[in-house]
């Protein structure tokens, strides 16, 4: 009987040494990032902020009351959604949806093709549903960093996660949507609100459960959003007036780091990431955390190993060496396996072109994977308790999407771990997973919109 080896080489354990996040370096982490925060939230620091916790100009949280019909699209990774949401009861929401996929050449291409794709994906959604007579109001979860100026106004002010369509930084996307609508000129749809997918995640959980505060991403890209004093969110014209206590925050969490501050937790492996994307030298916090990346992470390493002999030895394999060929979902794959068994292992392994004869490879292949693993873990738990700290409460619940988080076999269990490690004694949390909150949450934001039109 052959023993399977339990013991990582110490070449291997060096090459992934630097994902492994101190309890120090981690206090320090929430400590700079509290600082960033601080600064993207006043008014005089903003402009040179790379955490720019921009306004949402949602100030409601849901009542629980909000019923009604509501349209939502949902923009923001390579899938584009038209979503009827019906709410008839806190627990009884009813949802048709369409799903349709951009093409690659889109993401890149002019961002009138894109607008036009959307209106057109509207249009045959609202067909199938018989609803083209209908002005329904709509949610537009928009997934990009947005200057808000309002509710229905918000300037794109730059691409992440592959997108980098032409002629839309700058803009209000709000208006480009209202032109392509125009332009087909065979609709009627009334435009309500924008929204950042994590404002969408904190309203749907805030529909059930009243202590939810904040709203979070672990997806394709990452970010979090979070329940503000409306005193403290300078930007706001009418910070010092408004009658209403409270505004949700788009921290935009993703582009802390821009500045360097995080240099000393990243990688020579995190540089390479960053090189080749479209969009180097920005969404530092982002690539280190968040689905885009972290297969892209584990490749180079594994790349890395391969030259130096150091793992699969021998082999060669054309599919390994290839960019992004290395899914983020076969980190979740791997780690899956129960210790000791390596099925799920065995199959990605064939499925990059290896034959991966020895156990110990594999193990070293799993190794790999749980350090990057667990260091977007330790870094979203980071975000999360530097968050909870700012708004200084003592129980708290956190709305939580994106596949990383709900498709990662231990990606929950580690964000508790590590933020309970990180929290000051006596704080409570709870960490929920949303249910479709860019769908939810567009029409719980675009009901609150209409009452307060109709109430003003
Ligand atoms: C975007 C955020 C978004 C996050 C999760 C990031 O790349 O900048 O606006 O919330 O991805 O989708």
């Amino acid at each position: 009987m052959s023993v399977v080896p339990t013991t990582i080489a110490p070449e291997v354990e060096a090459a992934v040494a630097g994902f492994m996040l101190t309890q120090a370096q981690m206090t320090e982490v929430v400590e700079r990032m509290t600082k960033e925060i601080k600064m993207g939230l006043a008014r005089d620091t903003h402009p040179r902020a790379v955490i720019k916790c921009f306004v949402s100009y949602v100030q409601d949280l849901p009542t629980g009351k909000e019923r009604g019909k509501y349209l939502a699209l949902d923009l923001g990774g390579s899938n584009f959604r038209v979503l009827l949401v019906d709410l008839k009861s806190n627990t009884d929401i009813d949802i048709v949806s369409k799903s349709f996929v951009i093409a690659s050449s889109m993401l890149s291409g002019p961002g009138k093709d894109l607008f036009d794709f959307i209106a057109n994906c509207l249009a045959d959604f609202c067909k199938e549903q018989r609803l083209q007579g209908e002005a329904i109001p709509l949610g537009f979860t928009f997934s990009f960093p947005l200057q808000q100026q309002g509710l229905t106004k918000g300037i794109l002010v730059t691409w992440t996660k592959g997108f980098s369509c032409e002629g839309v930084v700058g803009k209000n996307v709000v208006a480009l949507l209202q032109e392509a609508i125009e332009r087909r000129g065979d609709l009627k749809i009334n435009i309500v609100a924008i929204l950042n997918d994590t404002v969408g995640t904190l309203m749907s959980c805030a529909f059930t459960s009243r202590n939810c505060r904040i709203g979070l991403i672990v997806g394709t890209g990452s970010n979090a959003c979070y329940v503000e004093k409306t005193v403290n969110a300078e930007c706001f014209e009418n910070y010092q007036t408004s009658p209403k206590p409270h505004m949700i925050i788009n921290a935009e969490w993703g582009a802390f780091g821009d500045n360097g501050v995080l240099d000393f937790v990243r990688t020579p492996y995190d540089r390479i990431v960053d090189k080749v994307t479209p969009n180097p030298g920005k969404q530092t916090f982002e690539k280190c955390i968040s689905g885009m990346y972290m297969g892209e992470l584990v490749r180079l390493v594994l790349v890395d190993l391969m030259a130096k002999g150091l793992i699969f030895a021998g082999e060669r394999s054309e599919k390994i060496q290839t960019q992004w060929n290395f899914q983020t979902s076969y980190l979740s794959d791997i780690e899956s396996d129960s210790p000791g068994d390596f099925r799920n292992c065995s199959k990605v392994i064939s499925q990059l072109g290896l034959v991966g004869n020895h156990v110990r490879d594999k193990l070293h292949l799993r190794y790999i994977c749980e350090a990057v693993s667990s260091r977007s873990a330790k870094l979203c738990s980071c975000g999360l308790v530097t968050l909870i700290n700012k708004m200084n409460i003592n129980d708290v619940s956190v709305g939580i999407d994106g596949s990383v988080y709900r498709f990662h076999p231990r990606y929950h269990d580690l964000l508790m771990f590590h933020m309970t490690k990180l929290l000051r004694p006596g704080i409570k949390f709870e960490l929920l997973e949303s249910d479709d909150g860019s769908g939810k949450g567009a029409a719980l934001i675009a009901a609150t919109a209409v009452q307060n039109q109709v109430s003003k």
